[in-house]
């Protein structure tokens, strides 16, 4: 007990210590500003020796081959790696109580996109200094959006992220249908496989559609992609309209056709690739790290060789695809501040992020690996894919994001689920969405 009481004072002495530091770094860099890349007045990133990286888990198994290659050459300065929960929401939930306690285990986190306003405006990162960050001047811009919060830079983008199609090449050639541009096209397309013996047992349709971060990704790219917005460019809440309803409407016939399958409600990213690499479905909505691994010849995908990649289908042509994506940043109760920087840069790095692409097929933030010839020819996907991020539709940048999308999750899996109609749903949504996001 009065350890306890003690370790708070403490706590909040130091908390108003760090205030007060914050403050004045922030007095500083707001007098120095220079066309964007204020950095004059950012507190220096000071202390070298051993971090912790908190990232989520790693899908890809590359990772500890890149950790490796730092450790190599920094022995004194080791990263350790935490691995935290597959999914956006888990991963989130042990980063905001690690922050809300103070605690120095995560010195970088490996962020989401839409969560750079919620920590920068907490104070649980750290602001950076945009010139000692080289890669910035060659990530797809973008990208470098969603590391901003009130035009600071608090994060670097290391890998982006669009939603893409993947169908089963195979199928569809036996069907002799060519990949869909609209959901019309992609229900035919379903029909015709489904009256093939080898259509037997595979279904048309999934995405992500269990209620956490992906369903916000789904549900919004099903809005943008019949013409509607859930948040306009006026930052103003604009889903209860007819183009909303139209794309959230695909989803809802979706699931009481059975072009979705049922149990597609359960489905997080990991759920949907593997049915898809089991061969269950003919077209399935992902991001780019599908791609390495449904082609592994291993035994573990029964659709390698078998399948293309084409991007998301919309109303009247090509959907838009949510930008997706993760920057590092660090942890403002970090120690050895210097080499999180260091550590960052070199993830930042073209080297690392060719090596991550070819190992991962995950979106790199760097903009000219997407126009390397060979990587062309062994990542196909690779330009259309940087087209679609182009156009990607942010998510809201808002500090109060978590309310933001655990509304949008409750409206859209109520729909999903029946529990409230299309229409209903949209509508209550925009009066949840206008009480949260207040201009
Ligand atoms: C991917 C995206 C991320 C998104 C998440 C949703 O990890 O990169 O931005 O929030 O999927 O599940």
């Amino acid at each position: 007990m009065r350890f306890e009481r003690s370790h708070t004072r403490k706590a909040v002495a130091s908390a108003v210590v760090g205030s007060l530091l914050l403050l004045a770094s922030a007095c500083g860099g707001d007098d120095s500003s220079s066309g964007g890349g204020a950095t004059t007045g950012v507190a220096a990133l000071e202390g070298k020796g051993p971090i912790t990286f908190a990232t989520g888990k790693d899908t890809s198994g590359f990772l500890p081959d890149q950790v490796a290659a730092w450790n190599s050459q920094h022995p004194d300065e080791k990263v350790t790696v935490s691995e935290l929960p597959e999914s956006a929401d888990g991963q989130r939930q042990q980063m905001v109580q690690n922050a809300q306690n103070k605690q120095d285990s995560f010195s970088v986190l490996n962020l989401d996109v839409v969560w750079t306003a919620e920590f920068a405006a907490n104070r649980w990162i750290l602001e950076l200094p945009q010139d000692q960050f080289p890669s910035l001047g060659k990530a797809i811009p973008a990208t470098v959006e969603t590391a901003k919060y009130r035009d600071k830079l608090y994060a670097v983008p290391i890998t982006s992220d669009g939603g893409l199609l993947y169908y089963r090449k195979d199928l569809l050639d036996k069907a002799g249908v060519t990949p869909p541009t609209t959901w019309d096209e992609m229900l035919a397309a379903c029909q015709k496989v489904a009256a093939l013996p080898e259509g037997k047992g595979v279904n048309c349709y999934a995405g992500q559609f269990e209620k956490y971060e992906g369903l916000t990704v789904n549900f919004s790219e099903a809005v943008n992609s019949a013409g509607g917005v859930v948040v306009g460019k006026d930052g103003k809440p604009n889903v209860d309209t007819p183009e909303a309803l139209a794309g959230l409407e695909e989803l809802t016939k979706g699931f009481a056709s059975g072009a979705i399958p049922k149990a597609a409600i359960t489905y997080k990213e990991e759920e949907g690739r593997r049915a898809f690499q089991d061969g269950k479905l003919l077209f399935h909505r992902n991001w780019p790290y599908v791609y390495a691994l449904a082609s592994k010849t291993d035994g573990s995908s029964k659709v390698a060789g078998k399948f293309g990649v084409a991007p998301l289908p919309g109303k009247t042509g090509p959907g838009v695809s949510t930008l997706g994506g993760h920057n590092y940043a660090i942890s403002a109760f970090a120690k050895n501040k210097a080499t999180a920087a260091d550590f960052i840069k070199f993830m930042a790095s073209e080297e690392r992020q060719r090596a991550n692409l070819q190992a991962s097929s995950q979106a790199p933030s760097w903009a000219s690996l997407y126009d390397d010839p060979a990587l062309n020819k062994t990542f196909p996907y690779l330009a259309p894919l940087k087209a679609s991020i182009e156009k990607a539709q942010p998510r809201p940048s808002v500090v109060k994001y978590g309310d933001v999308t655990a509304a949008v999750q409750e409206a859209a899996y109520d729909a999903l689920t029946s529990k409230k109609q299309p229409k209903q749903a949209l509508t209550d949504l925009q009066t949840k969405l206008s009480s949260l996001i207040t201009q």
